[in-house]
């Protein structure tokens, strides 16, 4: 939630954080602004309601106005105080000295500003980002960073800030805690992001900041600080992502991107990781743990979204392959549970950006109460990765979609991957083993074939992109899948869609079967099969329409279902891989129908690192 980024060097600073504003606006969308500041601290300041776009438009009028090589920008997901002008950042003190771009929340802010509107401060937003400023106003005595140190002893709270003052026009200063923040080492020229995406144009050699920590950059310099002003080392590490993996490459959304690189992302996840001739998986991230991992009883994940849609297939892949038992549970519930962490027990973060605000404290949680941590992360060096003891990467490229799309198929193939290691140490056979393996291989060309009908299930969407509800359902690994398919609808076409255990529709849902709210039946054939069949026909009983996603061409499903979507067999455990890509497909084209704003869906942001 919010993107923040500073630039400082010797080119145009305007143009840079634009660009980079672009790569971070799927952290909020609502309101951004700049601020430009020259080498005698003539500042340029544009903030407006609305996205990115809007934004240039308005430089496009000014742009001869604003030269400077040091400047600050902010993409925003609002949280306190609606989204205007006057509440997108970059936030100022009263003297128009200081300006400020904050992603995170100040939790005090209240009090402080009662405090500082006491002492005289004139506030010009509802925002709790706007004390900062006012607070280094208060304190500054001819040095920057000592008025943001001390200022920061006051704050309680997350952030990600970065921070310029025209009377020291030749830094930026920024710090962390709770949000991420990465800084960016060019030749004669510093940047620090939200995001590697948003650097990657002027270099792959970048520095993770931790939490508490402050940094001065300087054009050709830059230091790293304690809250107490100790010196921090730390050198620059290259980082795998391209700056072509963040551009759309000719499709017209990167949700459709995402969608189609799937193939690859598999292959990605799967790459150095199959021992064919043991039949098992080797996860580098997971062996200085492994024997820990042996001895694992309990196995508990947390995540949110569709990372814990993920996890819920988990738990039906660790009960068929290990003896252990498995618990899914909402980071965001988790956190404030008290659960008994019992000798044995692992806790499984898993996250697409490794900082979803929830997980983490899921995670400090279950490490305060002494668990054994571990990461199924997409973001290399993203706070997740670092604060879990240790952990596996996606290594699926970024993903820009504020949908998730190919993580959540890289997510379940790696969950299996480290459930059929841990099975092989126990109930799994060679041969099981070699199964697995042999179907995991398959995945690459066979969802390739899926893609390759995606003019049908657009041809479907055109035809129920209007229908006011969904219902989806599945059993047991597809179960997930429902919810996955009901919350990608939901999120990028806004239609009202509901997944549910098919087993459970006649507890209610079945009560909503109308003409009116078609059923998208997950039903491959595997052991759910017959009992999918009866579900379905209870559905048509009642007249409702029914889109099903099977193996099956012509078999009882063509009778009894208005439109049938094929996916190719694979094993039982693997099938929420193949059967998610028409639903991801499906709730894609009936937003693009819609005419919704399918990379940026309302209300929505990418990174939630807010609670
Ligand atoms: C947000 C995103 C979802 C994502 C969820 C969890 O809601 O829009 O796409 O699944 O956060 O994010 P994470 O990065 O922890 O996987």
């Amino acid at each position: 939630m919010c993107g923040i980024i500073g630039y400082i060097g010797e080119d145009d600073a305007v143009s840079f954080l634009i660009e980079g504003l672009r790569k971070l606006e799927y952290r909020g969308y609502d309101s951004c602004g700049v601020v430009v500041e020259d080498a005698n601290g003539n500042t340029e300041l544009y903030k407006t309601k609305g996205k990115i776009a809007h934004l240039e438009d308005i430089l496009a009028n000014n742009i001869e106005n604003i030269k400077g090589n040091i400047g600050l920008g902010h993409t925003r997901w609002a949280t306190h105080g609606k989204p205007s002008k006057e509440n997108a950042h970059p936030h100022f003190d009263c003297e128009k000295k200081i300006f400020v771009v904050h992603n995170g929340i100040i939790e005090n802010f209240n009090y402080l500003k009662r405090d500082l509107t006491k002492k005289g401060h004139k506030f010009h937003s509802d925002t709790d980002t706007e004390i900062i400023a006012h607070l280094i106003e208060e304190f500054y005595e001819g040095d920057l960073l000592s008025a943001v140190l001390k200022s920061l002893e006051l704050v309680a709270g997350t952030f990600g800030l970065g921070i310029i003052h025209k009377d020291e026009p030749d830094k930026i200063i920024v710090a962390r805690r709770g949000s991420p923040l990465i800084l960016g080492v060019g030749k004669n020229e510093m940047v620090a992001s939200s995001d590697v995406a948003a650097i990657l144009k002027l270099t792959d050699r970048v520095i993770y900041m931790e939490d508490n920590q402050v940094a001065v950059l300087k054009k050709d310099d830059y230091k790293i600080y304690s809250l107490t002003r100790e010196r921090v080392r730390k050198k620059p590490e290259k980082v795998e992502w391209k700056l072509t993996d963040t551009d759309k490459n000719g499709f017209p959304h990167y949700m459709l991107k995402e969608i189609y690189e799937q193939p690859e992302t598999i292959l990605n996840a799967m790459r150095g990781r199959i021992l064919k001739e043991e039949g098992t998986i080797k996860l580098g991230g997971l062996e200085s743990v492994i024997d820990k991992l042996k001895k694992m009883k309990r196995l508990i994940i947390v995540s949110c979204g569709t990372s814990y849609h993920a996890g819920l297939i988990a738990r039906y892949m660790f009960e068929k392959l290990t003896d252990v038992n498995v618990e899914v549970e909402y980071a965001s519930e988790f956190r404030y549970r008290n659960i008994n962490i019992s000798e044995n027990t692992v806790v499984l973060a898993i996250s697409q950006s490794g900082e979803t605000a929830d997980t983490i404290a899921a995670l400090k949680e279950a490490q305060r109460k002494g668990a054994l941590t571990i990461g199924l992360v997409n973001v290399v060096g993203s706070t997740i990765a670092r604060l879990t003891t240790a952990g596996v990467y996606n290594h699926a490229g970024p993903e820009i979609g504020v949908a998730s799309t190919k993580l959540f198929t890289s997510q379940v193939l790696i969950l299996l991957m480290i459930a059929t290691l841990l099975g092989r140490f126990k109930k799994l056979s060679m041969n099981d083993g070699l199964n697995i393996i042999n179907a995991l291989e398959n995945l690459p060309s066979q969802i390739e074939s899926i893609l390759k009908q995606s003019d049908k299930i657009r041809d479907i969407a055109k035809k129920y992109h209007k229908f006011p509800s969904f219902l989806y359902m599945g059993r047991l690994f597809n179960f997930p899948t429902a919810l996955e398919g009901a919350l990608k609808l939901k999120e990028v076409s806004y239609i009202h869609a509901e997944g549910y255990p098919a087993g459970e529709m006649k507890h209610g849902p079945i009560a909503l079967i109308s003409p009116n709210c078609p059923v998208m039946a997950i039903c491959p054939k595997d052991s759910m099969f017959e009992k999918m069949v009866g579900n379905i026909k209870e559905i048509e009983a009642r007249n409702g329409k029914i889109i099903a996603v099977t193996t099956e061409e012509n078999g009882i499903l063509k009778e009894i279902s208005d439109e049938i979507i094929t996916i190719p067999e694979t094993i039982e455990m693997l099938y929420p891989i193949l059967s998610v890509i028409p639903l991801q497909l499906f709730a894609y084209y009936c937003a693009l129908y819609n005419g919704c704003e399918i990379d940026k869906p309302r209300n929505l942001a990418k990174s939630v690192t807010v609670e």
